[in-house]
């Protein structure tokens, strides 16, 4: 099944074990540059304009993320962080199946993965039998886990994945024994709905009845709380966001002048969408060198470059059911901002 936007990596399976990205300095477009020239095409000759979010994430923007998380403003990782160590035995026990089976742990989208390894140190000390394979679309976040990994756990097998999402649950199929996915950080709110609903049911196909899926939904909330979280007042977010053209002029050949953009973000509290802009600032033409194009921007026109929805705990069960899941448990943070939710599959 071919899924949209966002956040669908397009690095290679053997970039980690490589050591880096292809670089062919004969070839200016390599393939990750080409898809990203085609996305980009597609995403300004469209009305309203839009990019995805998965773009922001090369090097300094996988920086930058790291930045994000640690700001006063930036509540989901803290919480999920609190959630996690509240919950870590019981989560670490329903991931576990209770006949013993090898358990085959992937983590979709794994960053840092400081998060995770308060369950991965929970289930060393249990004793279960595992590994760890953490996918993640960024090289360097994944190289930095599988250092620290190695020194923090060195009894933990790791199995690490740079990969787009799709090709790391096409490897699913043929694991034995217990799988379980780990889907933590909000990462389904940067999905559009549509797309949201075909990658849970794509994860879903991927599962037998034994395997169990972790989802981390950010709830609904206090919305001027919920936009501060994307518009900080040191503005890091506003760096993440104008990092994707710096990436474009980096990348295409393009002539975006940054001191032309701004960063907007917007929280919509009827659908739970919180969405992040590039606005330009005055009427100005962009030239992309590996498009051959140059387009036009309007004073104020928008490029839509992110969605970070926020969901409520009878949504996710309609979201579960629509995909082919049922919720086990959703376990909270105290002040009720998120939520990691233990799915399985319906049959
Ligand atoms: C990765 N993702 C879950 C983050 C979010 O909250 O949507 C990315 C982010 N964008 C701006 N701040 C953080």
């Amino acid at each position: 099944m071919a899924l949209s936007l966002p956040d669908q990596p397009t690095a290679s399976l053997s970039e980690l074990s490589t050591g880096s990205a292809p670089s062919d300095p004969n070839n200016d477009l390599r393939p990750t540059n080409a898809e990203l020239a085609a996305h980009v095409l597609a995403g300004l000759t469209r009305q309203p304009r839009a990019l995805s979010s998965m773009y922001f994430y090369d090097a300094v923007g996988s920086e930058l993320f790291q930045q994000i998380m640690a700001l006063p403003e930036y509540y989901p990782t803290r919480t999920e962080f609190a959630l996690l160590t509240r919950h870590r035995a019981a989560i670490a026990a329903a991931l576990t199946s209770a006949d013993g089976q090898p358990l085959h742990l992937l983590e979709l989208g794994a960053g840092d993965g400081l998060k995770t390894k308060i369950l991965l140190r929970e289930l060393l000390a249990a004793g279960t039998d595992f590994a760890y394979a953490p996918v993640d679309i960024s090289p360097t976040a994944l190289e930095g886990l599988a250092t620290s990994l190695r020194a923090e756990l060195p009894a933990l097998r790791v199995e690490p994945l740079v990969a787009e999402y799709t090709a790391a649950l096409a490897g699913l199929r043929g694991q034995p024994g217990r799988k379980a996915v780990l889907f933590l950080g909000s990462n389904i709110g940067n999905f559009l709905p549509e797309a949201r609903q075909q990658f849970l049911a794509a994860l879903a196909a991927q599962l037998g009845p034994d395997d169990r899926l972790l989802v981390g939904f950010d709830l609904r909330k206090d919305p001027r709380q919920i936009r501060a979280a994307y518009d900080d007042a040191q503005g890091v977010t506003a760096a993440f966001n104008l990092n994707l053209l710096t990436r474009l002029n980096r990348e295409l050949q393009a002539d975006f002048d940054l001191a032309a953009w701004e960063h907007f973000a917007d929280y919509d509290p009827l659908t739970g969408a919180m969405r992040s802009f590039l606005v330009s600032r005055q009427a100005q033409h962009v030239r992309i060198g590996a498009l051959e194009r140059t387009f036009t921007f309007e004073a104020w026109e928008a490029i839509h470059t992110e969605n970070s929805y926020k969901f409520t705990l009878p949504q996710i069960e309609a979201l579960a059911a629509d995909a082919g899941l049922r919720v086990l448990t959703a376990f909270q943070d105290e002040q009720q901002w998120f939520a990691d939710v233990l799915l399985a599959p319906l049959r």
